[in-house]
Parts: structure tokens; C-alpha cells; sequence
């Protein structure tokens, strides 16, 4: 058990990758803070052990060119769909479509105008893709293409802000119900909307495989992923989901010994065990692998369901610039311009990893005639060059009230409600439309 598993990527620098392992532990427990679950985890349905041996890899997957990821399906007679994930932010007069008066699901956290943030430039940017135009949102069409159907957000805070953004835009046509909570901070929730008989929920399911979060509760100080089970939390339901986003990546970057075929495969930033060090990326890879694996899996296992749709929305990078508990930790007030801003390894390199999976997972998905399409939602580029769009220190209400503070909490990983995130939600009603009209 003692070799690192690099097999499904090329032979990269290997100091390159511990000295970016070393760099992001240390991070991570800086993000940790922001991660906003402190209190114990409430888990009632995760068990320790592994499903029966399950993990097969796809062999040829990460040979796939990161360029056909979603084009998995075969488009007739029609133009290939727009690539959004190249393009420029341009300013834009119009502005949000909502406020944090006006949209009550906003989490406290993310409502930078209530809290204070005094700049709103931020929110006048449109991202306008090389090859085509984003039409301004239309919450009537969304909804009309989720009537009766269930649309789910799976995955870490990431997946929340995206399930929140579009609350937003929604209720700006139609009003949600909230009928289902559970979990600790409600992580668990389902809305519908009546007038649509639509419903959009939030599954708290940060690894998408199975686990235990580290917790004050469990006494863990780290996290303990099974690589080759997926979380029956989100397993269990797909059957009855039309559509799912998933969206997770940041907690890998914290402490976690990783089992697979129930024994140790490695372990990442844990230096009280002694384990291999087999850092995030690789074990990240196969998390995909078995999340789209089962995907597909149910997929065929219950021939009766109806159409699906799987997407995955791609890895967000943060942008602390500072010291995270610093005044100024994200202090930018406007877009990157292009060319301003190269992408980082690590943030790449967790994008690389879900486009590849996905373009595989793609390429299965495409033999089942119309019935599961799975592609990835590519928000990496947008989000890079989007430092001014996070709530930094009005994460907390006023925060600067008292003048300025020794040490104050900074958001910079999540983003402000509204905000660039709304943009996430606009591509993927593109996506939808997409998904509609290649399958009526
Ligand atoms: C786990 O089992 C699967 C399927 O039997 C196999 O492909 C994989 O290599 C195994 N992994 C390890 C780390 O032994
Ligand atoms: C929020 O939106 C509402 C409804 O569109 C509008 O009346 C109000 O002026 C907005 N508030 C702010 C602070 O922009
Ligand atoms: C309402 O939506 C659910 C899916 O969320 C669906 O199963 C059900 O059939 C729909 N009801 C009607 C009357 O169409
Ligand atoms: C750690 O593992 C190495 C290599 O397997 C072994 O030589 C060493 O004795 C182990 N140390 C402890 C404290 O278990």
C-alpha cells in the first residue's frame, strides 16, 4: 500500500506537486475557518464501511482532450453549443436582477450589500463568451423547463451559494415554498415552486463519496473518505432527480485519510499517521470517477426514469491575497483583465481533473440514446478573473463599524449575493435549453 497512485496523470513534477500539497495544507486550515459548519456535523445516515469493491477506472479517460467535455452527446443538425468558459467580463449597466431586500434565501454570510459592503461596482459586469451571447435570465423559461421536475444542488457551500444564486433569480417570477429541512444548518433542503410544480433542493454531500467529516462530535481531526462508495445521500435520491448540479473541491484540500477497497490508500496532510502522503488530486480524480460511475450506473439500472441531466459545476479558486484574517484579504473592486491573471496549478489542475472525468463520463453517458446527458459547467476561467466578487471581511454584518480591527474574518472564497455566481446560473439555463432541444 505504500506507492502513490499516478497513474492516470502524466509524470508530472513531483516537487512541484508536494511543494503545492505543503502550500494548500496550510491554506486549507486558514479556509477551514470559513467553511462555516464549526459545530459538529449532524450525519445520520453515513456508515463506516465501504460498499463491496466497486472502483473500476476508466482507463483511456484522462486522454480525453479537456475540449470535448460535454460535447459527449451527439448534436443533430445543429450548430455546436457555445464554449462559455472562454470570454471576457464587460461592464454592464443593467445590473442585478435581485437585492438582498428582495430575495429572502440569501445566507447571511453571502449578503454583502445588507452587511455593509459600501462598493457596488462589482455588480455591474456581464460575461459575454467569444463565440455567443448569454440572453439576459429569464426566470419564466427556467422554471418552465423544471415544471414538474426536481433540479438538485449536490455537493459542499459552493453548490449552496449556486442553489442560492438561483433561488434569487427565480422568486424574482415566482415564489418558492421551503418544505423539507434537516441537518445541522439546515445543509439538507427542498423547495417547490407551486405554480410549476417544480422543485430545487440542496444536498450537503462535500466529497460526493462516502465519509466522515472531521468533527469536534466524532472526535476527528481529520476527514475519512472511501474512494469507491458513493454518499448513499445523494445516491439514494437520484432515481427521483431530473436534474443535479454537482459542485464540491475545496474540502479535499483539508486533512483526510483516504480508504479504498477498505484499506489505506493514503492519506493527505496528516503527519500523526504513518501514511503515504498521496496529497488531493489524485484521490480527487477518483471521487469523479465513482460519482459519475454510479451516475451512469443507476442510469441504466432503472431503464424507466426519465431524461436526466448531470452537470458539474468546475473548481472556483479563491483569492486571498493577504492573510485571511487581515483587513485587505480581497480587496480588489473590479475584474481581472485578460491576460492580468494566469491560472494558478492547483486551480487548473482541480478544473483538469472534472472536465477530464466528465468528457469520460460524457462519453458513456451518450450510449444510453438521450437519457442521461452529463456535462460540465466551466466556471473556472469566469471565477478566476473575479476577485472583486467576494464578501471578504462582510461575511459578518458592519464589520468595520468600530473602525478598523486587528483581525477581522475574510470571505474570499464564496461570493456576494448578487454576484458573479448569478452568471453560473444563466450559462446553465443555456445548458438546459440546450439539453431540451436536442432531446424533443
Ligand atoms: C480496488 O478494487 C478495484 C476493483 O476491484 C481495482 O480496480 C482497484 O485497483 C483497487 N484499488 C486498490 C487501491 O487496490
Ligand atoms: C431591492 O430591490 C427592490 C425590488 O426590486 C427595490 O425596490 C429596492 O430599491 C432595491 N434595494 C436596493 C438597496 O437596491
Ligand atoms: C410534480 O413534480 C414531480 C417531480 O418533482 C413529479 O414526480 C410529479 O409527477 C409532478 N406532478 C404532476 C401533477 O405532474
Ligand atoms: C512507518 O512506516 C515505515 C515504512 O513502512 C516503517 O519503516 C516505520 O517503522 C513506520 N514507523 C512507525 C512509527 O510505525
Amino acid at each position: 500500500m505504500g506507492t502513490t497512485h499516478h497513474h492516470h496523470q502524466p509524470p508530472t513534477f513531483p516537487t512541484k506537486k508536494l511543494i503545492t500539497w505543503g502550500l494548500y495544507a496550510l491554506l486549507s486550515l486558514a479556509l477551514l475557518h470559513l467553511y462555516l459548519f464549526p459545530v459538529p456535523l449532524n450525519q445520520p445516515k453515513v456508515t463506516n464501511h465501504p460498499r463491496s469493491q466497486k472502483t473500476t477506472t476508466t482507463s483511456s479517460s484522462s486522454l480525453i482532450p479537456s475540449s470535448q467535455a460535454g460535447k459527449g452527446v451527439e448534436q443533430r443538425r445543429r450548430s455546436p453549443p457555445c464554449d462559455y468558459s472562454d470570454g471576457r467580463w464587460v461592464p454592464d449597466a443593467r445590473g442585478p436582477r435581485y437585492n438582498g431586500t428582495s430575495c429572502s434565501t440569501i445566507k447571511d454570510g453571502q449578503n454583502c450589500m445588507a452587511h455593509g459592503r459600501p462598493d457596488t461596482g462589482y455588480l455591474y459586469w456581464r460575461w459575454r463568451p467569444s463565440q455567443c451571447q448569454i440572453p439576459a435570465f429569464d426566470p419564466t423559461s427556467f422554471l418552465q423547463l423544471i415544471q414538474n421536475k426536481h433540479l438538485a444542488f449536490v455537493g459542499d457551500s459552493m453548490a449552496r451559494n449556486q442553489l442560492e444564486s438561483l433561488l434569487c433569480l427565480l422568486s424574482t417570477a415566482s415564489s418558492p415554498e421551503l418544505v423539507y429541512r434537516d441537518g445541522e444548518e439546515n445543509k439538507f433542503r427542498r423547495w417547490v415552486f407551486h405554480a410549476y410544480n417544480a422543485t430545487v433542493s440542496v444536498f450537503w454531500c462535500p466529497f460526493l463519496v462516502k465519509g466522515i467529516e472531521k468533527s469536534a462530535s466524532s472526535g476527528l481531526n481529520h476527514n475519512k473518505l472511501y474512494l469507491d462508495s458513493a454518499d448513499d445521500r445523494w445516491a439514494s435520491e437520484l432515481d427521483r432527480l431530473d436534474m443535479a448540479v454537482f459542485s464540491v473541491g475545496h474540502w479535499f484540500l483539508h486533512p483526510a485519510v483516504y480508504y479504498e477497497n477498505k484499506s489505506v490508500l493514503g492519506c493527505h496532510h496528516c503527519p500523526e499517521f504513518n501514511h503515504t502522503e498521496i496529497g488531493f488530486f489524485d484521490v480527487f480524480r477518483k471521487a469523479f470517477k465513482t460519482t459519475l460511475k454510479e451516475v451512469t450506473e443507476r442510469s441504466w439500472s432503472s431503464p424507466s426514469s426519465s431524461e436526466k441531466f448531470v452537470v458539474v459545476t468546475t473548481f472556483s479558486p479563491a483569492h486571498f491575497e493577504g492573510e485571511w484574517d487581515k483587513f485587505g484579504a480581497c480587496p480588489k473592486k473590479e475584474p481581472y483583465r485578460e491576460g492580468e491573471k494566469e491560472m494558478e496549478y492547483m486551480d487548473a489542475e482541480m478544473r483538469k481533473i472534472e472536465v477530464e472525468e466528465v468528457a469520460a463520463a460524457a462519453k458513456e453517458a451518450a450510449k444510453s440514446g438521450g437519457r442521461l446527458r452529463i456535462e460540465a459547467l466551466d466556471v473556472t476561467k469566469l471565477a478566476l478573473l473575479r476577485p472583486d466578487g467576494h464578501p471578504g471581511p462582510y461575511m459578518y454584518p458592519n464589520p468595520f463599524a468600530d473602525g478598523i480591527k486587528e483581525k477581522v474574518q475574510n470571505d474570499c472564497v464564496h461570493w456576494c449575493l448578487p454576484g458573479p455566481i448569478d452568471t453560473w446560473n444563466e450559462i446553465l439555463l443555456e445548458m438546459i435549453k440546450r439539453w431540451k432541444e436536442d432531446n424533443s
